[in-house]
């Protein structure tokens, strides 16, 4: 595992921006595993601006998301769907048909969880796959507990992962309980990982997930286990190393 300690998230997103054009330069038709959130939001910004720079293109690129909330639209203001399209897909030159989310609102959820899992091996797998990390430790919205072995699936999400969430809607109610998630094997499996971390409440995470035992309750611990990881962590998401 390497680990890039930077001052501050502007720093972690530039480092971020870099590794990501390197990837789409050097591989064209790279596919990309996406995370949504507010940690890779500067990443996405810095892609934008390189591709408006014309030193990026997207063309070729493939992408595939991490998760989606349950049962929400994709156009409501909160979905996945929503946040992936304003923060980078309408901005760059992507073909709309190599995007792809989990389809929560999919009557057969099994099944779209399985396709899922299809589509991913069918692209030839994931090359690089950006992940943020949970207070919990959760990657994707793999939760304490879980199964190292799941592929895509419906998730309980944690009470501490809808309280973490619920910054984002205005009535708490609101707050999806459950998602759709890649699961870890399927996390594991992309051949590169980059994982970005800002802020001092990422700190006991990231520092059981570098420095803790390999264990399902703290889901991000088995990257340790993973022959190519970034961390990408600002200062005080690095402070408990
Ligand atoms: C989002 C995702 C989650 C987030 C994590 C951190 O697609 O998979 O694991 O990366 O919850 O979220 P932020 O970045 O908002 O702190």
């Amino acid at each position: 595992m390497r680990i890039i300690i930077t001052e501050n998230y502007e720093e972690m997103s530039f480092k971020a921006t870099q590794i990501l054009a390197s990837q789409v330069i050097l591989k064209p038709n790279s596919v990309l595993g996406l995370a949504t959130g507010s940690t890779p939001e500067g990443m996405y910004k810095g892609l934008i601006k390189y591709y408006r720079e014309k030193l990026i293109d997207f063309s070729l690129i493939t992408t595939i998301n991490l998760d989606e909330y349950y049962g929400i639209k994709a156009e409501n203001e909160q979905s996945y769907h929503y946040y992936m399209n304003k923060n980078l897909f309408s901005k760059i030159n992507i073909n709309k048909k190599n995007i792809h989310i989990p389809l929560s609102q999919a009557k057969d959820i099994e099944k779209e969880c399985k396709n899922y899992d299809h589509l991913i091996e069918s692209v030839g797998g994931i090359d690089l796959q950006v992940l943020g990390i949970g207070q919990n430790g959760h990657i994707g919205f793999n939760e304490p507990d879980i199964k190292f072995e799941a592929r895509t699936h419906l998730v309980n999400l944690d009470k501490s992962t809808i309280e973490a969430n619920s910054r984002f809607f205005n009535d708490s109610h609101d707050v999806p309980k459950m998602a759709i998630s890649m699961g870890i094997k399927n996390i594991m499996q992309s051949k590169k990982i980059v994982l970005l971390a800002s802020g001092i409440e990422k700190s006991e995470a990231i520092f059981q997930m570098v420095k803790g035992p390999i264990t399902p309750n703290l889901p991000a611990s088995v990257l340790q286990l993973h022959p190519d990881v970034v961390l990408i962590i600002d200062k005080k998401a690095a402070s408990k190393l």
